[in-house]
């Protein structure tokens, strides 16, 4: 009997897996996933219990409570705010939202996994620039951009490198993008940037009807499981966009969450400085073993090991350690507790003596 006849994408989406899909198996070291490695505060529980007691009830379709926090928070008004099931999903109403016939995305590549993904699903072409670098290639984004470009995402920090664009590069980058094409800029990780250098998305987006910006509670307030995300942009272009966005999407308890994080920023925020100091004693021990590993200002290092990437993975694995392989480039390792980055960095050692001794061994023949 033959099959419903479905979109022939979906035959190559099999190629793509979630983060910690790809060692599953791997067990007890999470460092795959770029999740916040602290569990959540007192209030943050109280209130998802709390909203246990209602689960009854549909959410507050427009999440106002939420939207007029965030907009406390951020200083914008709360027309400029629009609220998700976590910023992949706002994504996923940006692809459908600019999808017609014809239309392009471009995007760096390799940046977040989802977007190629994403535009496939929508049936948008995504047109992928190389990084140059490790970094995102603006020039050449530029040069990519036709009439067909409908989207343009930017990435920053970019997934996996951890890598920022300077504020002056993206700037004169946006100047050459036609103010009727819509640019994201997907800053998951903008709470972990330091580099005074990187340009702030809201303050790029305040002046540009055609910015929008996606952030998240995933990371840095630690809400990955509860799915909530905004995207922050010119009040036209955000009324329409919410109607895109699936109804009742964000949970009560997401919703809750959301605002008691809000209330508990500066507490958060502590959190990730931690993981700030963390991130640079983990790349400082890497480069000190001779691993290629871009400054990252991301909850995440990126390390360049080319054909060597598919072996280092396994290697992880082998030690229960989770981490994000890409076979031929590289591994993305993720910031964890103290704890859990020695084990890592314990691990990347003994894979650095187990390698000079087999090039060793190659060269000797022993
Ligand atoms: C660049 C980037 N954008 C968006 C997301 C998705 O975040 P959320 O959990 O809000 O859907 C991620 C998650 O890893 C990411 O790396």
């Amino acid at each position: 009997m033959s099959l419903p006849r479905l979109s022939p994408f979906l035959d190559e989406l099999a190629a793509y897996r979630p983060s910690d899909g790809v060692h599953a198996a791997a067990g007890p070291l999470p460092l795959a996933a770029n999740e916040s490695p602290h569990t959540p505060l007192p209030d943050i529980a109280v209130a998802v219990a709390e909203a246990g007691g209602a689960v009854n009830r549909y959410p507050d379709p427009r999440c106002r409570a939420l939207t007029r926090a965030l907009a406390r928070t951020l200083g914008v008004d709360a027309g400029r705010i629009a609220v998700g099931a976590g910023s992949v999903a706002l994504l996923q109403t940006l692809f459908q939202a600019v999808a017609e016939p014809g239309a392009e995305v471009v995007h760096a590549w390799r940046s977040f996994e989802l977007y190629p993904m994403l535009a496939g699903l929508a049936g948008v072409r995504s047109v992928q620039v190389p990084l140059a670098g490790e970094t995102h290639d603006l020039a050449a984004m530029a040069d990519r951009i036709t009439d067909a470009t409908r989207l343009v995402i930017v990435c920053n920090p970019n997934n996996p490198t951890g890598t920022v664009v300077p504020r002056q590069d993206l700037e004169r980058f946006l100047a050459r993008v036609p103010a009727t094409c819509l640019v994201a800029l997907d800053e998951a990780y903008a709470e972990y940037v330091r580099d005074p250098a990187t340009a702030d998305g809201l303050e790029l987006a305040a002046r540009r009807p055609n910015v929008v910006v996606l952030r998240t509670f995933s990371k840095a307030y630690g809400l990955a499981a509860l799915r909530v995300g905004y995207l922050v942009g010119d009040p036209r272009v955000v009324a329409l966009l919410r109607r895109a966005c699936p109804v009742y999407a964000v949970s009560t308890a997401a919703q809750r969450a959301a605002v008691t994080a809000l209330g508990l920023r500066e507490e958060l925020m502590e959190r990730v400085d931690t993981t700030v100091a963390e991130r640079t004693r983990i790349r400082d021990a890497l480069l000190a073993l001779g691993e290629r590993v871009p400054d990252s200002q991301a909850n995440f290092l990126w390390l360049r090991l080319d054909e060597e990437a598919a072996a280092f993975g396994d290697w992880c694995a082998g030690r229960g350690i989770s981490v994000r392989t890409f076979p031929g480039e590289g591994v993305r390792v993720s910031v964890g507790s103290p704890r859990d980055n020695d084990v890592f960095l314990g691990t990347a050692a003994e894979w650095r003596v187990l390698r000079a001794a087999r090039r060793f061994g190659a060269v000797t023949g022993t």
